[in-house]
């Protein structure tokens, strides 16, 4: 589902961009046993860009692929990376168009809360993962969507969503495995974690 204005707003501003750069990419840093150097990595639901550019510049890929359901979303991450090495494109994470086995590193910077039949986008990273290769994902629990103000202020599918442990037990079902212990930030705002192919 794409963004309302609130969340829009939410997402698209400095201080998340910041904290992405810093707070996030060290989360993601020390879940995935160091940095990216030298991958190839698949973003889902790239947003406007900023998710990238910290692939790039904090964890050290060598190259982005990256895609959002929103093509004013795509466009924004096309002005932001225009000089950069990042494939940009309009995309579903339910139907990832990479070859399975394609990606080193699959990045989630909280999108699959997004998606409705959000099982099946985590079928399809699976699929695109190489064996060994690594998910980094960021997510919001249920409990989260379920409060008052994120009913009201934002778009959310209502039905079928994950707490933490849901989560990681679907990653299990389609063989991505946690390398560390899922970590709650932000006073249980998100949930961040590592899960590697077999
Ligand atoms: C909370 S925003 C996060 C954006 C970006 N990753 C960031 O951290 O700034 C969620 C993003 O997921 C995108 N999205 C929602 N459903 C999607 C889907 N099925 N496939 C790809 N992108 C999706 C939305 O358009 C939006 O840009």
């Amino acid at each position: 589902m794409k963004l309302n204005a609130i969340e829009r707003a939410a997402m698209n501003n400095p201080i998340r961009a910041v904290h992405q750069h810093h707070r996030e990419a060290a989360w993601f840093r020390r879940l995935g046993g160091g940095d990216l150097r030298g991958q190839e990595v698949l973003e889902i639901g790239c947003g406007r860009g900023v998710g990238a550019e910290v692939i790039l510049d904090r964890l050290h890929a060598r190259r982005v692929t990256a895609f959002d359901l929103d093509d004013t979303m795509v466009e924004l991450a096309r002005k932001r990376l225009h000089d950069r090495p990042v494939t940009l494109s309009v995309g579903d994470a339910c139907d990832i168009h990479q070859p399975a086995s394609s990606h080193d590193t699959v990045v989630d910077f909280g999108i699959i809360h997004h998606v409705p039949h959000w099982q099946q986008a985590i079928a399809e990273i699976a699929r695109v993962l190489r064996p060994g290769g690594l998910l980094l994902f960021e997510e919001v629990p249920r409990h989260l969507l379920d409060t008052w103000a994120f009913r009201t202020f934002t778009v959310h599918p209502r039905e079928n969503r994950f707490e933490a442990d849901e989560f990681a037990a679907e990653l299990a079902r389609h063989g991505l495995h946690g390398t560390a212990r899922i970590e709650h930030h932000l006073g249980g705002l998100v949930f961040v974690g590592a899960a590697q192919k077999t």
